[in-house]
């Protein structure tokens, strides 16, 4: 297939999100060609526009996008598992070829799923970034990577019963990544999960396997009171932030027990490691694509319509944006305003007037 296709592109740092064409890109050997139905928005869109971590951005005009939903279109000559026509979940990546905010793209073969019957375009499109965030942090075994916990992982002997009656801290469940952090200690059979969030989201997330969701408005001291009670006085050795503020870290940061591991899945912006309180401090980089991180990503998406398809992982709840591609700049503003509560935001590029 060749031609051109409608893409949103950045024009350069801080500069504006334009819809404008882009060649539709060919197939390497181990990639598919993907009409995308459906992408995803996530906070390092809008993140990315002028912020050090415009640094991921190799080049302008920027096609960004790092959760895709689609129709295999074409496939690379060495691809062996998927054919045209195949419904597959993906993640997008740092180039124009491999960003999701356009109506084609590329993907690594081995980073796809196929998308279960159960389960929208809409919908599949919510778990890429966010599910690979919390199974790398957790899970990646790549002996080069010192941004996981090395954990085993649920798909090998003993990872759904090491943890067993373990309790687990999630905060800021009701997040994207909170969310999938709460089913996968789930699935890790981690007990009890407790997570912050609004109130409103509380039978939600106790849907998705938080044990107790404590009010995020509460003081840090009212919540760490609070930790010791759920947990009927085990040990927090799991602490997982989800959103890694500067004051979300330092909640993460005390609520951890002595040589427990806290997650970041932003920078730590305040090192708070006091000599001798044994406590380890990792940062997840939630890409697949990134190196050291391609083996488990690749576990992962070998897991994940299995997944899917039985309910261990359930999809974000997701909100369709208007006006597909030329939607999404309105998307970003309302994810930096803070305005988005326990939804992922999703565009349908082919639907771009
Ligand atoms: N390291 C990586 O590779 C990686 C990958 C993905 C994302 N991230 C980062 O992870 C963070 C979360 O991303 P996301 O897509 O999951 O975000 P999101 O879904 O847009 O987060 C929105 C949610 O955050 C919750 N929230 C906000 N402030 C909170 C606080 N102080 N305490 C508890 N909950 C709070 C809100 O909860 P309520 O509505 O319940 O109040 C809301 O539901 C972002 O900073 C993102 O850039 C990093």
């Amino acid at each position: 297939m060749s031609g051109t296709q409608k893409a949103l592109y950045l024009t350069s740092r801080a500069g504006k999100w334009v819809v404008g064409e882009a060649p539709i890109p060919m197939p390497g050997p181990k990639d598919v060609l993907v009409k995308i139905i459906s992408t995803a928005l996530n906070p390092l869109d809008w993140k990315i526009v002028d912020s050090r971590f415009s640094s991921f951005i190799p080049s302008y005009p920027f096609i960004s996008g790092t959760d895709g939903a689609g129709i295999v279109e074409d496939v690379g000559a060495d691809v062996t598992t998927l054919t045209k026509g195949d419904k597959i979940l993906f993640p997008g990546y740092f180039n124009n070829e491999q960003g999701t905010f356009q109506q084609y793209c590329l993907v690594p073969a081995a980073f796809t799923a196929k998308i279960p019957y159960n389960i929208s375009f809409d919908e599949a499109a919510s778990v890429p970034l966010g599910l690979a965030t919390v199974v790398l942090a957790l899970y990646n075994q790549d002996p080069k990577s010192d941004k996981t916990l090395r954990l085993t992982p649920p798909w090998a002997e003993g990872g759904t019963t090491q943890f067993a009656g373990k309790p687990a801290f999630i905060i800021g469940g009701s997040s994207s990544v909170g969310q999938y952090a709460i089913q996968i200690a789930k699935l890790a059979n981690f007990s009890p999960i407790i997570t912050t969030a609004s109130p409103h989201n509380t039978a939600f997330l106790r849907s998705l396997g938080a044990t107790h969701v404590v009010d995020r408005s509460l003081s840090d001291t009212a919540i760490l009171a609070e930790l010791p009670k759920l947990t009927g006085g085990k040990p927090l050795q799991f602490v997982f932030d989800a959103i890694s503020l500067p004051d979300t870290q330092v909640l993460a940061y005390q609520a951890t027990a002595r040589g427990g591991t806290v997650v970041y899945v932003l920078p730590e912006v305040t090192p708070l490691k006091q000599e001798g309180d044994g406590k380890t401090v990792s940062r997840v980089a939630g890409s697949v694509h990134f190196p050291g991180n391609a083996q488990c990503g690749e576990e992962m998406y070998a897991h994940l319509t299995e997944w899917l398809e039985k309910g261990i992982i359930k999809p974000n709840r997701v909100e369709v944006l208007p006006n597909g591609l030329a939607g999404i700049p309105d998307g970003l503003a309302w994810l930096e305003a803070g305005k988005v509560s326990g939804t992922k935001l999703i565009a349908r590029p082919q639907e771009t007037p």
